[in-house]
């Protein structure tokens, strides 16, 4: 194929054909229809998003990238004449393309009709239907069979360039059909800026202890790559997120980024697919495999959202978008959430203080909330081994009521005490996987209201298996999504019943922390690997989608460190980039011990605010190759306020760090700079410098140096 008729084709199948006009309508953001075409242009602050129904029926996409300045640029004008050896439906940019008909590319619905059928067609209706300036739906329908019916959903976060996805398939038929896949969405990339240009696609790998590693790779025509979780939840292995960036080169400076995430806290599929034409398609949603979903006649089923944005502020910009959507959304669905000056609280977890985590008695457990009540301990929670048969790993895992044995008198005394001290304290249930959701709801219910239980802990350890063992009488193939479901329902029965309740969400560490579980709880668990120098790099994965105050992380004397001498300064500081725990043996801790932990939680007390509703950005990448080197840097974001966090593992060459630039604070501005570094009573240095030098030359961190283990904390207040 010559590079003429290569560009030829790829502009037809692109399906945009820019019109000459005189009126021009200035695109505000919001939803939009043209007033005479069946286009729909979704408008944020900086992207557009711009699908449209062809003369044949496909609703195709014909934009998604920077924001555009008029509604008449874009038709769905579909020009036929080169598709000689692809058939329309192949290579149109379908949102939703089915199997059936002439579409071999990767799809993302697929069911079975009553008569052996197993294609569709699914063309526009002609309904659409805009709410409130941010949500749209579109109905199409089988060609054939105008009884089987999907309805798109869309709605915009403007604020964040993030578009959400999910559709609704209703069977109109008189008879049961079956639908074997349903995916949430599929999104099309154009070609990079200056088209032959490299692409790369960032993952997160993982392992139990070692979630969210991030993996980048280039992006190869022909090459479709998969990421997917199969073992019933999220999982450490891989999580259900991507981004898809420009490799800037000599003559192409561009930073802009694709980038998405499930709502999904099951097993779960994600593929990208890159064309000769250097077009992606990315599909995703709840795992294939082993899934089937009956629908009676006039049923309906309702897919996952799959979330996606688009960003020309390189992965920084990536990074600020999708914590800040997934705190938006929190914020609109939780009570605990609403406010941003309620902090989430410093808490203590009394799991690694017990020697043998099943043998605890409630007089241990009180006498570690005396000690870690004056330290300033917020929260005291009592992880596993509180309830039931639970004396040993291979017993009591799913029992609903606190151990006789340990809790002679229940578990009232305890929390009556944990309340007497002025802060909040609370209590937390570890769970292992419910098997009757009303059975839990009850018991959880009673147990929260009779001991006044604040918080909870909803741990999941086990991957699924054997899932058709289920009693249901429906199709065995729901069993998957059901329990997925009721794990949800369970929760929002909680949250209704208790609208104060905080809810952590962890699966042995990192393993359900989707951003469809980030907007039912409050906070989650990373990873059980506490080391600081393994918490810095999953703490830099997870931040591409988790916001600070949500990712929880505790200074401990982790097993996995116990031959090396971590300060305790450093496990604060890396503690620092999220919200606050400690989980040492405080009844072991010196007095010069408790004196800096008291310290620490007081600074971080302070800094708080910034930390937990800023945007964190990383000045220094961890890398898991090189000598340990991190800086972060969380800043407010009216720029009033920021936090810089520095760490540094090693220095073999003696060599200073080279000077750290800052970024996005207010230029003109002075701001006073204050350091710790290992002693949280006393500050290290503390100067004035202006917003501009910050970011233009930057500081010196130059007290890590050649030592093991340095770290600082640097706070910055802009003088009024
Ligand atoms: C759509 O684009 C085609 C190709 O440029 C043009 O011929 C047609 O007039 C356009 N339609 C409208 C309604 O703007
Ligand atoms: C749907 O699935 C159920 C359970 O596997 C099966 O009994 C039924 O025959 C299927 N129906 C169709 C229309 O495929
Ligand atoms: C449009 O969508 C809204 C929100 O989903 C719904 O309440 C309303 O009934 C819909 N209107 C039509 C005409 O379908
Ligand atoms: C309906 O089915 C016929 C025969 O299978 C096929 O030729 C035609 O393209 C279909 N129409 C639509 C709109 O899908
Ligand atoms: C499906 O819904 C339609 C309209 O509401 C109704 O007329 C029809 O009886 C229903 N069919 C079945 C099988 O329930
Ligand atoms: C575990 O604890 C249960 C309940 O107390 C007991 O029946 C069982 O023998 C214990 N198993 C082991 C291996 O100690």
């Amino acid at each position: 194929m010559t590079a003429n008729s290569k560009s030829r084709l790829l502009h037809s199948l692109l399906l945009i054909a820019a019109t000459v006009t005189s009126t021009v309508t200035a695109l505000k953001t919001g939803i939009h229809k043209h007033e005479t075409l069946d286009t729909w242009f979704l408008v944020t602050e900086q992207s557009s998003y711009v699908i449209g129904a062809t003369t044949e029926g496909y609703i195709a996409n014909l934009h998604w990238g920077n924001r555009l300045e008029r509604l008449d640029d874009l038709n769905a004008t579909m020009d036929d004449t080169f598709f000689i050896q692809n058939p329309p439906p192949t290579y149109v940019t379908e949102e939703l393309p089915v199997f059936g008909g002439l579409r071999y590319r990767d799809n993302v619905l697929k069911v079975e009709l009553p008569d052996g059928v197993r294609e569709l067609n699914l063309l526009y209706s002609g309904n659409a239907n805009i709410t409130d300036g941010y949500m749209l739906d579109l109905d199409l329908r089988d060609g054939n069979r105008t009884d089987v019916l999907v309805t798109l959903h869309y709605e915009i976060d403007i604020d964040n360039d993030i578009i959400r996805r999910s559709y609704t398939i209703r069977n109109g038929l008189d008879k049961r059909i079956n639908v074997s896949k349903a995916f949430s969405a599929a999104w099309h990339l154009p070609t990079a800026l200056g088209s032959d240009e490299k692409r790369e696609i960032m993952t997160l790998a993982g392992e139990w202890a070692s979630e969210a590693m991030v993996e980048s790779t280039e992006l190869r025509p022909g090459v479709t790559h998969v990421i997917q979780s199969q073992r019933g939840f999220p999982s450490h292995v891989s999580y259900p997120y991507f981004a898809i960036r420009q490799v800037p080169s000599d003559v192409n400076p561009s930073t802009e980024v694709y980038f998405g995430a499930l709502a999904w806290s099951g097993s779960w599929e994600i593929t990208a697919h890159t064309s000769l034409f250097g077009t992606t398609r990315v599909v995703g949603g709840m795992h294939h495999q082993d899934f089937g979903w009956t629908l009676e006649p006039n049923e309906s089923f309702t897919t996952p959202v799959f979330a996606a944005g688009f960003t020309n502020k390189g992965m920084p910009g990536a990074r600020k978008l999708l914590p800040r959507h997934v705190r938006k959304y929190q914020k609109k669905n939780l009570e605990t959430q609403k406010d941003d000056s309620v902090y989430h609280p410093v808490l203590y977890n009394s799991w690694e203080a017990m020697t043998c985590v099943f043998d605890f008695t409630i007089d241990k457990q009180l006498e570690l909330a005396e000690i870690a009540a004056p330290l300033g301990i917020e929260l005291f929670v009592v992880d596993d081994g509180w309830f039931g048969a639970r004396d040993n790993d291979s017993a009591g895992l799913g029992d609903w009521y606190p151990s006789k044995k340990k809790f002679p008198n229940g578990v009232k005394p305890l929390s009556d005490r944990v309340h007497e001290y002025e802060a909040r304290n609370q209590l937390v249930l570890n769970l292992g996987m419910p098997e009757v959701q009303d059975y839990l709801y009850e018991t959880m219910s009673t147990f929260i209201a009779e001991n006044n239980v604040d918080y909870i802990k909803w741990d999941m350890n086990r991957p699924w298996a054997e899932m058709s063992m289920h009693n249901y009488d429906r199709n065995p193939r729901e069993a998957a999504v059901l329990s997925v479901e009721g794990f949800y329902s369970i929760i929002d029965r909680l949250k209704v019943k208790f609208p104060k309740l905080w809810v952590e969400s962890c699966a042995s560490g990192g393993g359900r922390m989707d951003i469809g579980v980030l907007e039912k709880t409050d906070q989650v668990w990373t990873s059980d690997n506490t080391r600081p120098d393994a918490r810095i790099l999953i703490q830099y994965g997870a931040s591409l989608f988790l916001p600070p105050r949500l990712q929880y992380s505790w200074v401990t004397e982790s097993p996995y460190d116990s031959n090396i001498d971590i300060p305790l300064s450093f496990r604060f500081h890396v503690a620092f980039q999220g919200g606050l725990g400690v989980g040492s043996n405080i009844e072991k801790y010196t007095e010069d011990q408790l004196e800096e932990t008291t310290g620490w939680i007081s600074l971080y007390k302070k800094i708080r605010p910034v930390i937990q509703n800023g945007d964190i950005d990383w000045l220094v990448q961890p890398s898991r190759l090189s000598e340990l080197v991190a800086v972060s840097q969380t800043t407010s974001r009216d720029q009033s306020e920021a936090v810089v966090l520095g760490f540094r593992h090693n220095s073999p060459f003696s060599t200073p760090l080279n000077w750290i630039r800052l970024r996005n604070l207010d230029k003109s501005a002075i701001y006073t700079v204050k350091v710790w570094g290992g002693d949280p009573h006393k500050a290290e240095d503390e100067y004035e410098l202006s917003g501009a030098l910050l970011m233009h030359r930057g500081i010196l961190l130059n007290t890590l140096n050649n030592a093991m283990f340095k770290s600082v904390v640097v706070w910055l207040r802009r003088k009024d």
